[in-house]
């Protein structure tokens, strides 16, 4: 054979030379079969799907949330977003938490009504019975968030879980602040459990993925033909530093969560600081909850600043020399933005008596972080 060919065909490998620790990270969209009968037979016949790594983070993710399967999106929001499509039907009604994180607000309000699915959102405080007299015989599902990812609303999650089943109304809930591991929906009734795995589970702010997992059968199935229809994605790569990151998941955020209570606990002290949001806080409206039904804390906490203009709110966040300003968290850096600008936009008015700062306490010493809120806080009473 000519060099050319030689070149194409050499180096083929049939099988791995070893077992290693970690998954082979395998990229291929062209699957070889190993004879003609196994093109059609249902044998995995392309990579789109998933290969190696893939395949060992769904199984682990799977454990995680106690799962029977586990389906992954391109980020965490997808993840939301593509789980609800793989359900809804037009004609539905759906009933999302005001809370939610704002970018599903927009997903509701853009995509899904022109698919004629109705949005209605609901207060955080409204308890079971509460939210269930929210639903119509159109309601086909609840999105919840608990607690908020930026003023941290507790929900009783098994209560509303238990009365939308006896409803035929199916739960999903966006339970990335728990990362999988602080709270387990599944057990407690919901029927999706959604995180971004670009947070916590990754953990070092540089991989968007996300995962919806389910224990019942038909709902996985659903949500697996909904990656199908619509050729979701994601790439080995990342699917394997999704997997290494899950390795040390529980390492890390118990000490995000020790670090967060030891700088909220200092924040509460500050005469310049009106009221921490920390539903680890024993005085927090969410405590009783997060208490029961919680097994420990992540860093991701607000906090209220005595009322003052937002220019001295911004002087604040810039003073800040250790916490990034960024959206973003659950990586090992500490982050801090003000949340009224995005608080305005819900539908169901909430005033709070100080501006809010969303604080992430990253891997840092928290004496370190200490000492950067003392100073910032200096410049915002100045
Ligand atoms: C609560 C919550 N859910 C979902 C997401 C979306 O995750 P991703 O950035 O992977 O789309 C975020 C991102 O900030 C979030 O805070």
């Amino acid at each position: 054979m000519d060099e050319e060919t030689r070149l194409i065909h050499a180096g083929h490998v049939d099988s791995l030379p070893a077992s290693t620790v970690s998954p082979p990270i395998q990229r291929g969209s062209t699957v070889l079969l190993p004879n003609a009968r196994a093109l059609y037979d249902g044998t995995l016949g392309y990579g789109r799907g998933g290969l190696a790594a893939q395949f060992a983070l769904m199984d682990a993710l799977a454990e995680l949330e106690g799962a029977s399967g586990v389906q992954l999106f391109s980020s965490g929001l997808a993840a939301v977003t593509a789980s609800l499509m793989a359900v809804l039907e037009a004609g539905d009604h759906i009933l999302v938490v005001d809370s939610v994180y704002k970018p599903v607000r927009r997903f509701c309000d853009q995509v899904l009504r022109r698919f004629d699915v109705a949005v209605s959102y609901y207060d955080p405080a409204l308890d079971a019975d509460g939210l269930l007299a929210l639903a119509t015989p159109k309601t086909r599902l609840i999105l919840l968030e608990s607690p908020g990812s930026l003023s941290f609303e507790m929900q009783d999650v098994p209560a509303i879980a238990t009365a939308a089943r006896a409803r035929g109304v199916l739960t999903l809930i966006d339970n990335t602040w728990a990362a999988g591991l602080l709270f387990k929906p599944l057990a407690h009734g919901v029927d999706i459990s959604v995180q971004a795995l670009t947070k916590y589970v990754c953990g070092h702010s540089d991989v968007f993925m996300g995962s919806a997992a389910a224990s019942d059968p038909g709902l996985n199935a659903k949500l697996a033909a909904g990656v199908l229809d619509h050729g979701w994605a994601v790439s080995p790569d990342d699917a394997y530093q999704a997997l290494r990151g899950l390795r040390t998941l529980s390492t890390r955020l118990a000490r995000h969560g020790e670090s967060g209570l030891t700088v909220a606990r200092w924040l509460a002290d500050q005469p310049q600081v009106l009221r921490v949001i920390h539903p680890a806080l024993p005085d927090d409206p969410g405590h009783a909850l997060w208490r029961r039904d919680f097994t420990g804390t992540c860093g991701l906490f607000s906090f209220l600043l005595q009322p003052g203009p937002d220019e001295r709110v911004e002087a604040f966040l810039d003073a800040l020399t250790l916490f990034g300003l960024g959206f973003s968290w659950g990586g090992f850096e500490s982050l801090a933005i003000n949340c009224d600008p995005q608080i305005r936009s819900r539908t169901i008015a909430t005033r709070y008596d100080g501006p809010m700062i969303r604080l992430h306490v990253g891997l840092e010493s928290p004496a370190d972080l200490i000492v950067d809120l003392k100073a910032a806080l200096a410049v915002y009473a100045a």
